[in-house]
């Protein structure tokens, strides 16, 4: 996606073999990119969310596995940073598996330059996180136009947290059938939720939006309810952390409520995702690890201040507070799971139809 006109990816290898990254923390404020040049500073960008969203996390890990192989390519170094990396966040299932795939590419090399060997899979693996996300987008946008059909062409989406390019390596998983859909000339507007206590609607996903031009509002996290019963909203769309084999599905905290609502209201409430945040290990959605984050999240608030980012105290000195990152939504609140290989009922027998 472009920036000012000039395309970007969230992540991309430098010709000095470091590799360059968005700085999602000072975004909306200001783009800025900053370079990581090893395995500590990878891990250290996904705990801090300088870069974040689940196929992200797990392409940054790729390339933390591959700057671990340059400075000690042996097969303890590759468990240590796979351990190191894995420990960085719980619950966005990409990153066990991107871990997965470098360890298991790296354990055939037994000898030989691995890191080279591994610094081509993580670039395989960025450059397939963008196609599986432009399919995702194609299966999308056939839902969107049949909806648009029925609205006069005029189609209103509500979406939660930041599931868009920000949150993979380009296009996103929940914005991409969003960006194909105004590529292609249908009027459409996106409601989205703030999504407290980190804001990455706010800050990520109506910047992204605007960038491209798509209209938008930001609202409210708990909005999102009334406009569906006002009408006003067409269909929900998310992006997710990690689908279990059920179907259920963990996002960003607040989408268990949007979609209640959504079925409340008879509102279409779709999953997008690649396959790589499928957990065939893990049967149900209670079992998915939730992380708890920092209660500053909670307690203080940061903005723009006559050009300056600042952070302010929004509770009484001393309120307690609680921080759980993500919710699960069951399964039998999705409409259906947009995937690389098509749509599927959220369930196993949907999920293993498209994935035998
Ligand atoms: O805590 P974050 O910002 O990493 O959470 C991101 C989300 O919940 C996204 O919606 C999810 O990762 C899907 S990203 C395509």
């Amino acid at each position: 996606m472009k920036i000012d006109g000039t395309p970007y990816r969230t992540i991309w290898p430098r010709p000095d073999e470091t590799v360059e990254v968005i700085d999602q923390i000072a975004l909306p404020h200001r783009f800025q990119t900053q370079v990581l040049r090893s395995a500590e500073e990878c891990a250290d960008a996904i705990k801090t969310m300088l870069v974040r969203g689940a196929p992200l996390i797990g392409a940054t890990a790729a390339y933390g596995m591959a700057l671990a192989m340059k400075v000690d390519p042996s097969s303890r170094a590759v468990v240590a940073a796979h351990d190191m990396l894995l420990a960085t966040r719980p619950t966005a299932v990409n990153l066990r598996w991107a871990l997965k795939r470098m360890s298991d590419v790296l354990a055939r090399q037994t000898h030989g330059d691995r890191f080279s060997l591994a610094w081509v899979e993580a670039a395989k693996i960025c450059d397939e996180d963008v196609e599986i996300c432009r399919k995702i987008g194609e299966h999308g946008l056939k839902i969107f136009r049949e909806i648009a059909a029925k609205k006069n062409g005029r189609l209103n989406v509500l979406t939660h947290c930041n599931a868009g390019w920000l949150a993979c390596v380009d296009w996103g998983t929940a914005l991409a059938p969003i960006y194909l859909a105004f590529n292609q000339g249908i009027d459409v507007h996106v409601w989205v939720d703030e999504t407290r206590p980190r804001n990455q609607g706010a800050s990520l996903t109506a910047y992204e939006l605007g960038a491209h031009g798509v209209k938008h509002a930001i609202i409210a996290d708990n909005a999102g309810g009334h406009y569906m019963q006002a009408g006003e909203v067409d269909v929900c769309i998310v992006g997710t952390d990690r689908v279990t084999r059920n179907g259920d599905v963990a996002n960003k905290i607040g989408t268990y409520l949007k979609a209640l609502a959504a079925t409340d209201n008879n509102v279409p409430f779709y999953v997008a995702l690649p396959s790589t945040t499928i957990d065939w290990t893990m049967e149900k959605g209670a079992d998915i690890p939730i992380e708890e984050r920092g209660t500053d999240e909670v307690l203080k608030i940061s903005g723009r201040l006559n050009g300056d980012v600042v952070t302010v105290d929004i509770a009484a000195p001393g309120s307690p507070a609680r921080n759980p990152g993500f919710d699960v939504t069951p399964a039998r609140l999705v409409t259906g799971l947009i995937t690389e290989a098509g749509v599927c009922e959220a369930s196993e027998d949907g999920l293993r139809g498209l994935f035998a």
